[in-house]
């Protein structure tokens, strides 16, 4: 039999629980019922990444809405255990973009790309340092936030899967680098990467004020990874020509009503301080130069121990829920992965 996640009522507000997945058993498929093109797969890491609580509601997000009744599905890396395409073999490692949370099953071939086994890269790394969450912190740092060395950078979520690559990219590129997260233990992790100042923003009181303490003459840079009052309390906080890079809203994924949705109050500062805010969604550039240069970039860099990658790994298809919960009161520390 094969086990898989599957939603098991939508989340339309609030936090998600437990209750609403369940995992449930289906006949195993065989290498009999592959057709031409198709391959059999058998996933061995799970990324767990915060836009899947969005979906759970049935609405789209980066990509479409979960449908109950169905498997969960998001990015894994997986083995080929029977091949019907000449495209990948039994064996072969193997990314699929929209795989299934379920310990086996049948795809097209054409859904699935071919990974490298390398020395010194596990397969995990695929959904890790060289994967989703750090090509986002390279788009949105370097490509879109046009760093330049000196300038003060501001990074949330910054023990998080995006966020210790931005803080790593950030010192690298000889900025002044600023970390926020939520537990001691992460302020302390943000420092050894590098940051050369770190705050527990669920303990610092007044954000203003806490950001202000950190940088007195304000921010070049803000790298937003939560949205809400923290950006509210950012835009007081601006240098003149400052960038903030949106990325993401993951303190307003659980409001439970529209009306609820925090509202921006100090816009006015993008005028005054004639700061740019961008938006950034990297799904439209993987197959892009700037994808190629990113896996090059970084992997010299992680082979060389020049960035490090901090993973909050659970082990058991049957804890990926429990993972995905985890993201939003902070429990996973690191690039939230689960191992099948
Ligand atoms: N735009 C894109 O193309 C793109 C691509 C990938 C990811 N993203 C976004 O990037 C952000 C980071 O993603 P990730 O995968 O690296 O996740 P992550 O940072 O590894 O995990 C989520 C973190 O959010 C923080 N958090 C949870 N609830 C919060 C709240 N109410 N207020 C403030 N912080 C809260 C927690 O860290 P603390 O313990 O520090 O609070 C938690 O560990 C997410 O918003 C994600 O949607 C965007």
């Amino acid at each position: 039999m094969a086990t898989r996640v599957v939603l098991k009522t939508y989340v339309k507000s609030g936090f998600a629980e437990l209750s609403n997945f369940s995992i449930d058993h289906v006949p195993a498929p065989s290498r009999d019922q592959l057709k031409s093109g198709e391959a059999l797969i058998r996933p061995l890491y799970l990324s767990v990444d915060p836009h899947q609580r969005g979906r759970m509601g049935g609405q789209s997000t980066y990509v479409g809405g979960y449908k109950t009744g169905e498997p969960i599905t998001n990015y894994l890396v997986a083995r080929v255990a029977a091949s019907a395409s000449s495209a990948v073999h039994e064996g072969d490692l193997v990314y699929h973009g929209e795989g299934k949370w379920q310990t086996e099953y049948i795809v097209k071939a054409s859904d699935l790309t071919k990974l490298p086994d390398q020395e010194g890269i596990n397969p995990r790394d695929y959904l890790g340092v060289l994967g989703v969450t750090s090509f986002t912190a390279f788009y949105g740092f370097q490509v879109r936030g046009c760093p330049k060395a000196g300038e003060t950078i501001l990074v949330t979520s910054a023990a998080g899967g995006v966020g210790q690559i931005v803080v790593q990219l950030a010192k690298i590129h000889g900025l002044y680098v600023i970390g926020v997260a939520g537990s001691d233990e992460k302020v302390e992790y943000v420092k050894q990467i590098g940051a050369d100042k770190a705050f527990n923003y669920k303990t610092c009181g007044d954000y203003a004020t806490a950001i202000k303490k950190a940088a007195p003459e304000g921010v070049d840079m803000y790298f937003d990874n939560v949205g809400g009052p923290f950006l509210d309390a950012v835009l007081l906080n601006l240098k003149n020509g400052a960038r903030i890079i949106g990325c993401g809203i993951t303190s307003q994924k659980n409001v439970t009503s529209a009306n609820e949705q925090y509202g921006l109050k100090n816009l006015f500062y993008l005028i005054s301080k004639e700061a740019t805010l961008v938006g950034i969604n990297v799904s439209g550039h993987f197959n892009s130069p700037i994808h190629d240069e990113f896996v090059s970039q970084i992997s010299n860099l992680y082979r060389e121990g020049k960035v490090k990658f901090k993973i909050a790994e659970l082990d058991g298809i049957e804890k990926a829920p429990q993972a995905l919960l985890d993201l939003y009161d902070g429990t996973n520390f690191g690039k939230s992965i689960v191992k099948v």
